[in-house]
């Protein structure tokens, strides 16, 4: 499949472009502004992990509601730590996620950018969410360039604007790096390039892309049913870990046996590149059953962290298999892995060392998880809206890549 759009930039113009961007398609809040589609000059982030910890996943009215009480201040941080004058006038374009993604919370985003761009009299491009997360590879973060709050969970409080310094290592536990990400740093621009494989696995999707460039990409692959991020969410609530589960469930499966229970890969051997993993929770449900529910588990710390990193062990070894084949089918050299679950310190261990020879990249952690620099990233190689398509932009929230 080719994108519609054409690079519509030359090379100068890009280099001057100054772009908003806003990314509001699940549960987090996010607003960037990218110099050249790389130089990350703000990335703010405000993440609603503790309002939607209660009910165990994502509630949909709620985070739309959570969006409206922070996308301006969100917008207004990213200008400043950018050092852009709050009325626009520094910046070339706003660019916005139009989807896929909860319909409610995209709404937010897209009227904010739409609103923005009318009223600054600036282009307005719109973006799709993994075709963002696959260009987050090419961002440049410098340290102190980042904002992150996490938004109360508590309804009375009024809107927290208690900034820190983003650091996911530390929310979502230390992650091992992958050889040209450090830290919240990333080092990418300079030593990645096109056409690459593309592995972007998330809460909300998980897919294998062949990138040959910004607007050229073809879908290989993508879930029948749960994306990873997704299987880890609910093995985590299935063995009483809370949420979201990535992070713990990776946490304990360094402390446990891999081999310790003996857990399906599906599809291995079946439908070409797709991913499935609903099964796999099914699995791990039955292994508990088996031994009469979960107090055995929690009485014995090592028989869960056991469970958790065979668990692990069979998501990484079918993403990483069917990585391994794509790369080879495909002739490629060089496999970016992509979205929150890019995250997750084993996969990112296992992939250096059964990759050896290919050109591996793992963004930050920062920009692993969903952020809005990489839709800027994404935006300065689109083309902008007509005046009238702007004014009339809508959010899909289903939006295949594939119809992109
Ligand atoms: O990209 P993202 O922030 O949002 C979506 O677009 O879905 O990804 C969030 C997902 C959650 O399901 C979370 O459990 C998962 O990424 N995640 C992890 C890790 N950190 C976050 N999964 C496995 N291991 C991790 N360390
Ligand atoms: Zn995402």
């Amino acid at each position: 499949m080719e994108l519609e759009s054409p690079i519509f930039l030359t090379e100068t113009h890009q280099k001057r472009m100054r772009i908003l961007s806003i990314e509001t398609s699940c549960d987090e809040t996010a607003a960037a502004i990218l110099e050249d589609g790389r130089q990350v000059l703000a990335s703010v982030v405000a993440s609603q992990t503790p309002v939607h910890k209660a009910y165990q996943g994502v509630v949909p009215e709620i985070a739309s509601r959570c969006h409206i009480e922070y996308m301006l201040p969100v917008v207004a941080e990213a200008l400043r730590v950018a050092g852009c004058e709050p009325d626009g006038s520094d910046l070339d374009a706003v660019a916005v996620t139009r989807g896929p993604g909860l319909v409610g919370s995209l709404l937010v985003g897209v009227e904010t950018a739409k609103t923005l761009a009318w009223r600054w009299r600036k282009p307005l491009i719109a973006v799709h969410h993994t075709v963002g997360h696959l260009m987050s590879v090419f961002c440049e973060l410098p340290e102190g360039r980042s904002r992150f709050l996490e938004v109360p969970p508590d309804d009375s409080e009024p809107a927290s604007t208690e900034w820190g310094e983003q650091d996911r290592e530390a929310q979502h536990g230390r992650t091992e790096q992958a050889p040209v990400a450090r830290g919240n740093r990333s080092a990418a621009p300079a030593v990645f390039d096109f056409p690459f494989l593309g592995l972007a696995i998330s809460g909300g999707h998980s897919s294998l892309v062949r990138v040959e460039g910004p607007t050229e990409m073809r879908l290989l692959g993508s879930t029948l049913d749960d994306a990873p991020g997704e299987a880890y969410d609910k093995v985590a609530k299935v063995l009483g870990l809370g949420y979201p589960g990535g992070p713990e469930v990776d946490r304990r499966a360094a402390l446990g046996n891999p081999e310790a229970f003996d857990l399906p890969r599906p599809i291995l051997h079946a439908h070409g590149y797709d991913f499935s993993f609903s099964g796999l929770k099914t699995a791990v449900v039955r292994e508990i059953e088996e031994r009469g529910g979960l107090r055995l588990f929690h009485e014995d710390e090592n028989l869960l962290n056991d469970l958790c990193a065979s668990f692990q062990a069979a998501v990484i070894d079918v993403l990483l298999r069917k990585s391994l084949r794509a790369l080879r089918d495909e002739k490629l050299h060089r496999l970016a892995v992509v979205g929150g679950v890019a995250c997750n310190r084993g996969l990112r261990k296992e992939a250096a060392r059964r990759l050896k020879g290919t050109h591996l990249l793992f963004p930050a952690p920062a920009l692993c998880t969903d952020n809005a620099a990489m839709i800027g990233a994404a935006a300065v190689h689109i083309e902008p809206l007509s005046r009238d398509a702007a004014l009339r932009l809508d959010a899909r929230a289903g939006w295949e890549l594939g119809q992109v």
